[in-house]
């Protein structure tokens, strides 16, 4: 018999994730699926990415340069920023990760809002500290809520901006009003996964505020609009000072070869981004139009997702789109039962989505 686990471990429950595909066509016998569930670009990743890993190849047994030189100073000229600013993740995931290893431990508090992320409940968990969450107004996080929620024992407020799974995004003005409220010793962590995909003009441009404030940490990842979920590649954007801290906690080789080689690839591929967000813009207004014919509400994005109630039980929804190949993310695990969250596709890919919605809807009411 073992000995105990951390207490803190008590809380945390596993993480479920989707079925993988293959597993879904045998069961169902049906070869033709698609994934709009995970939020990831479906035109792939850009050609250039796609060539630099095939000259990876052959340095596969190669340890990966730790402190990934090159990516940095990619990053560095295209966001007009230091090296010396910047951390380099197994994902943005795992920046959050060493963001909560580096400043939490029990009797800490964490402010975050709800719905949000599932990411942040989890490393804060881990390493034992109480969640305070907030809940969202109208989809959108209530920045003045989550200010009067910090005290003396909070040590970090995520920002999700724009939110998964509600798709806002909050404002400059509103965000700096915010930061105006934060004492400078409690850490903001504004997650920008979906910076990319954002059309509001008033989106925050936080990276100027970076130089002078140690207590703002910006995330960015490449698994989005960059379409390279697989190769786990993220970083996190902060003053000198605070990355010097965060570096403590990270493992030597975190991030592969060749998922540093496909970023610096497709970061310096600018017309692939704006092939995607065209494709996500195109699919955003079918969507819209076909939810609005269809009556069903949902929430205006700045993402390449949509959130949006289709009046039934999202776990059935979910369930009978499946049996039709289409995978989407059911809501009520984020306590919106009736909604789903359905990620922006090819316009093939959205039309099919639609065409099951439709007959599962109609379906649903005739039960
Ligand atoms: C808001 C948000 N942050 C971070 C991530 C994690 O991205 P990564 O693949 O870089 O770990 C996701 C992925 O879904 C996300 O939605």
């Amino acid at each position: 018999m073992l000995k105990k686990s951390r207490q803190e471990l008590a809380v945390i429950k596993p993480y479920v994730p989707g079925k993988p595909i293959e597993e879904v066509q045998e069961e169902l016998g049906i070869s033709d699926i698609i994934k709009l569930a995970s939020n990831e670009n479906p035109l792939g990743p850009s050609l250039k990415a796609q060539e630099a890993l095939v000259k990876f190849v052959t340095q596969a047994h190669l340890y990966p340069d730790g402190s990934c030189t090159a990516l940095k100073k990619s990053l560095a000229a295209h966001w007009h920023i230091q090296p010396e600013q910047l951390i380099i993740g197994n994902g943005s995931d795992e920046i959050l990760k060493f963001i909560a290893e580096a400043f939490l431990q029990p009797g800490d508090e964490v402010v975050l809002a709800e719905p949000t992320f599932s990411e942040y409940h989890f490393v804060s968990q881990l390493m034992g500290a109480a969640l305070q969450s907030v809940p969202c107004r109208q989809f959108i996080h209530d920045l003045p809520a989550m200010a009067a929620a910090v005290n003396d024992r909070t040590k970090i407020v995520f920002v999700c901006n724009p939110n998964n799974p509600t798709g806002t995004a909050v404002g400059h003005a509103e965000l700096q009003a915010f930061m105006d409220k934060i004492p400078d010793d409690v850490l903001v962590v504004i997650d920008e996964a979906y910076y990319e995909y954002v059309q509001r003009d008033d989106f925050p441009d936080v990276l100027p505020w970076l130089a002078q404030r140690e207590n703002v940490l910006i995330t960015r990842t490449f698994s989005k609009a960059h379409g390279l979920a697989a190769l786990r590649i993220g970083y996190g954007i902060g003053h000198p000072n605070l990355i010097r801290i965060l570096e403590k906690t990270r493992e030597p080789f975190n991030v592969n070869a060749a998922a540093q080689a496909a970023a610096r690839a497709s970061l310096a591929d600018l017309d692939h981004i704006a092939a995607s967000v065209d494709v996500n813009e195109v699919g955003k207004s079918y969507l819209y139009e076909q939810f609005a014919a269809l009556e069903l509400d949902y929430v205006p994005t700045e993402t390449n997702f949509i959130l949006v109630d289709v009046g039934h039980p999202a776990a059935e929804v979910f369930d009978r789109l499946l049996r039709k190949g289409v995978i989407i993310r059911p809501a009520h695990v984020f306590g919106l039962p009736t909604f789903i969250r359905v990620t922006v596709g090819t316009p093939s890919e959205n039309q099919r989505f639609v065409a099951a919605l439709k007959e599962v809807i109609a379906g649903e009411s005739s039960h």
